[in-house]
Order: structure tokens, then C-alpha cells, then sequence
């Protein structure tokens, strides 16, 4: 295996806050409804393959599966102890979501492997570089025809959000999602029909549902 990224940002900055993870999130962000919004755009089909990229406690994997329960959800992170969590929630639940760690630099899938991806408040955990090459990699592993969808902070547009946004930027490298940088880093990747889908603002942040389809032709797939 190739030698782990240790300069990966955990959920909420330190490792020792991650157990609180799914607590802070449903207390601070109106994450039900974010997540639902994702997935309403996704319009996944029965027997498509979904990446969770950056899965975390895979709140968002578990509520996809809920969903559309004959697609095939995948979790990927980069971080072994949110990953014991995700998995014993799904175990609880009794899901069937296959949960996988990587190293944090390539991601484990053959090319075209997917036909959708999804990840939610993982690109402002990246640096702009490690932003770049992912999104190049998430690239490679869709389907012609295939879709990807990433929601995270936008462009804060109240004092408090602008507040918010820069104790963030103190720990976490929030800046390209602040001035608004990756829809071009998306197009960069190879990415078409780039846009903003969504966009909700509370009173401390903005958040940013942007999506990106890979050219081609999608092709017979069995089930679809
Ligand atoms: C704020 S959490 C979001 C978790 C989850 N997607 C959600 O919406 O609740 C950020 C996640 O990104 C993961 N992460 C950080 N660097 C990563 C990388 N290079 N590759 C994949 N995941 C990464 C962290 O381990 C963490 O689980």
C-alpha cells in the first residue's frame, strides 16, 4: 500500500473532536437538508455505482442508500477513526454500503468505475493543490456520461458568515471555496456543464451545491 498522507485534515480539525462529529453537525448545520438537496440533484438510478468521496461518518452514503437502495454506495476517506464510525452505524442500520480507506493520494478504483460522485464538506478539508489532483482522479473514474456533485462552503455574504469563514481559514483551507475558485478547478479537471445547483445561506455561512458532468457517451449499461 502506498505510504499514508499524514497532513490530512481531520472532520473537525483534530482528531480528538472526531467522536462529536455527527453531534456538532446536526446541532450547527441544517445538514438533513443540505444532504437531501445533494441527493435530489444526483437523480441516481437503480444498479448505478456512487462514490461518497470523503464519506466521514457516512451520514451521506447511508442517507443515498435509504434512497435508492438497489444503487451501489461506496464510502471512501482517507481517515481510519471517522471510518470506525461510519462502518458501525451502517452495521446498526444493516446496509450494505462497502467503506474503504486509501492512502490519500490515489484513489482505489479503476477508471470509469462510477457513475456518480458525491461529496459534501470534504474540498475545503484539501489543499488547492490536493483539490486539483483529486478532482483530476474523480475524473478518471467516472463513466463517460457520469456526474459529480460537490457541496461545501460558498461565498459568505453576511459580517458574521465573513467572520465565520475566517476563524475556518485558521485551521482549515477554505479560502478557494470563499472566492468561489472551484467550479474553474472542476472545468480544469475536464469537467462539463459546470454550474452552481444549488446555494443556501444562513445567517453564518453560504453553502454551494455545485455539479459537473464527464463528456461522452453513456453506453447500454444492464439496469439502467
Ligand atoms: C467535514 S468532514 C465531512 C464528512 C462527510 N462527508 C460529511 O458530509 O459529513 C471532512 C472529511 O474529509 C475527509 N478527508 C480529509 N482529507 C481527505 C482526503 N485527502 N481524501 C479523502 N477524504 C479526506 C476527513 O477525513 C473527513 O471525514
Amino acid at each position: 500500500m502506498q505510504k499514508k498522507d499524514k497532513t490530512y485534515i481531520p472532520a473537525m480539525g483534530f482528531d480528538f473532536l472526531t467522536p462529536f462529529y455527527d453531534t456538532l453537525m446536526k446541532v450547527a448545520m441544517p445538514e438533513e437538508m443540505l444532504k437531501n438537496a445533494l441527493l435530489e440533484e444526483a437523480h441516481i438510478r437503480p444498479a448505478q455505482k456512487v462514490l461518497d468521496f470523503g464519506c466521514g461518518t457516512a451520514t451521506l452514503a447511508i442517507m443515498a442508500k435509504l434512497k435508492h437502495p438497489k444503487a451501489t454506495i461506496v464510502g471512501l476517506d482517507v481517515d481510519e477513526k471517522i471510518l470506525s464510525i461510519a462502518r458501525n452505524k451502517i452495521a446498526q442500520l444493516g446496509l450494505d454500503i462497502p467503506i474503504e480507506i486509501y492512502s490519500g493520494f490515489n484513489l482505489p478504483f479503476e477508471d470509469e468505475d462510477f457513475d456518480h460522485i458525491i461529496s459534501s464538506f470534504v474540498f475545503h478539508h484539501l489543499s488547492t493543490e490536493k483539490k486539483k489532483d483529486i478532482l483530476k482522479q474523480c475524473y478518471r473514474i467516472l463513466r463517460p456520461g457520469g456526474e459529480i456533485r460537490v457541496l461545501d462552503f460558498g461565498n459568505p455574504q453576511t459580517m458574521i458568515a465573513r467572520g465565520v469563514m475566517h476563524l475556518f481559514s485558521l485551521f482549515e483551507p477554505v479560502d478557494d471555496n470563499v472566492r468561489g475558485l472551484i467550479p474553474g478547478y472542476m472545468r480544469d479537471a475536464g469537467f462539463m456543464e459546470v454550474r452552481e445547483v444549488r446555494n443556501f445561506k444562513v445567517l453564518w455561512g453560504t453553502f454551494s451545491l455545485y455539479s459537473g458532468l464527464k463528456g461522452g457517451n453513456y453506453g447500454n449499461r444492464p439496469g439502467l
